[in-house]
C-alpha cells in the first residue's frame, strides 16, 4: 500500500468532498423538481425500476465528475462505467430509494461516494426531503448538517430501533420476512424507510440504533457506510466479514455485538 503524506491525502480528500457537496446539492435541485409523469425501466423484477429522473441524475453527477477530473473511474448504478487512471473512482447512486421518490415518499437521496486504493476516501448522501446533508471523510469524522454526529451506544435489543430493507428479490424477501418475525418481539421497533444511504445515515447520527439488510450493492453502501463507521458504528458483514452484497450490519459496537449473534 503506497503511503501518501497526510496534508497531501487531506488535501485531495478535501478537494473531492467539495466537489461532491456541490454535484449532490445539483442533482438535489433537479430531483426536487418532480415530474408529474414518469418514464420507467424494468430492471431485475417488476419490483425494480428505474426512472428517467435516475438516468438524469447520473448524467448530471457523471458530467460535473467528469468536467472537473476527467481522468477518475465512475461505477454509476444506472449503467456509468469508466476505468480510473488517476487512481480515484466514483461510485454513485443517482437515487437511492427510488421507490420513495416515484411514490413521493420522503427519504430518496443521492449517494456519491469516491474510493481509492485503500477503500472509500469520501462520502456524501442528500436527502432533500429531509432537509439532510451527511459527509464523511476517511479519518476525519462523520456531519450532518455540518454538525459532527456519533452512533448511538444502545447495548440493549429491547430498547434499540432498528432499520432494515427488503431485496427486489421474492425468495429473498421471504427469509428477510423471517429474520424480521424472530425480532420484532425483541426490539423497541423497525423500521423500513425505503433507502438504504439514508438508514446508514441514520445510524451515524443516531436517528436509528442498527441497521442491517442483505442484497446492498455497492452505491447503496459506499458513501453511507463511511459515514456511519466515522461516527463510530461498525459496519460489517456476518460475524465481521467486510460489509457487502451478502450482509450489511451496522451499529454502536455493543448492539453490533447484538446483532451479529442474532444475525450470524
Ligand atoms: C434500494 C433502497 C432500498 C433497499 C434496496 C436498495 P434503489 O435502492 O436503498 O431501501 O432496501 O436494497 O436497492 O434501488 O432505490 O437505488
Ligand atoms: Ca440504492
Ligand atoms: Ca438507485
Amino acid at each position: 500500500m503506497k503511503q501518501q503524506p497526510i496534508s497531501e491525502s487531506s488535501a485531495l480528500a478535501n478537494e473531492l468532498l467539495t466537489l461532491a457537496l456541490g454535484i449532490a446539492q445539483k442533482a438535489g435541485e433537479l430531483l426536487s423538481n418532480r415530474p408529474d409523469t414518469f418514464d420507467i425501466n424494468q430492471k431485475s423484477s417488476a419490483r425494480d425500476f428505474a426512472t428517467h429522473m435516475d438516468h438524469a441524475s447520473e448524467k448530471l453527477i457523471v458530467s460535473e465528475i467528469l468536467a472537473a477530473r476527467p481522468n477518475d473511474g465512475i461505477i454509476g448504478e444506472e449503467g456509468a462505467a469508466r476505468e480510473s487512471t488517476s487512481g480515484i473512482t466514483w461510485v454513485i447512486d443517482p437515487i437511492d430509494g427510488t421507490v420513495n421518490y416515484f411514490y413521493n415518499l420522503p427519504g430518496w437521496n443521492i449517494s456519491i461516494a469516491a474510493k481509492d486504493e485503500d477503500g472509500v476516501l469520501i462520502g456524501v448522501v442528500y436527502a432533500p426531503t429531509l432537509n439532510s446533508l451527511w459527509h464523511a471523510t476517511r479519518g476525519g469524522g462523520a456531519f450532518l448538517n455540518d454538525r459532527p454526529i456519533r452512533a448511538t451506544q444502545a447495548d440493549l435489543l429491547s430498547d434499540s430501533l432498528i432499520a432494515t430493507g427488503f431485496s427486489y428479490d421474492l425468495e429473498e424477501r421471504v427469509r428477510q420476512g423471517e429474520k424480521i418475525a424472530s425480532l420484532i418481539p425483541r426490539v423497541r421497533d423497525i423500521r423500513r424507510n425505503g433507502a438504504a444511504a439514508v438508514d446508514l445515515c441514520h445510524v451515524a447520527s443516531g436517528a436509528v440504533d442498527g441497521y442491517f439488510e442483505t442484497g446492498l450493492k455497492e452505491w447503496d453502501l459506499a458513501a453511507g457506510g463511511l459515514i456511519a463507521r466515522e461516527a463510530g458504528a461498525l459496519v460489517t458483514g456476518r460475524n465481521g466479514s467486510p460489509a457487502g452484497e451478502a450482509m450489511v450490519i451496522a451499529a454502536g459496537p455493543a448492539l453490533y455485538a447484538l446483532l451479529i449473534s442474532e444475525i450470524g
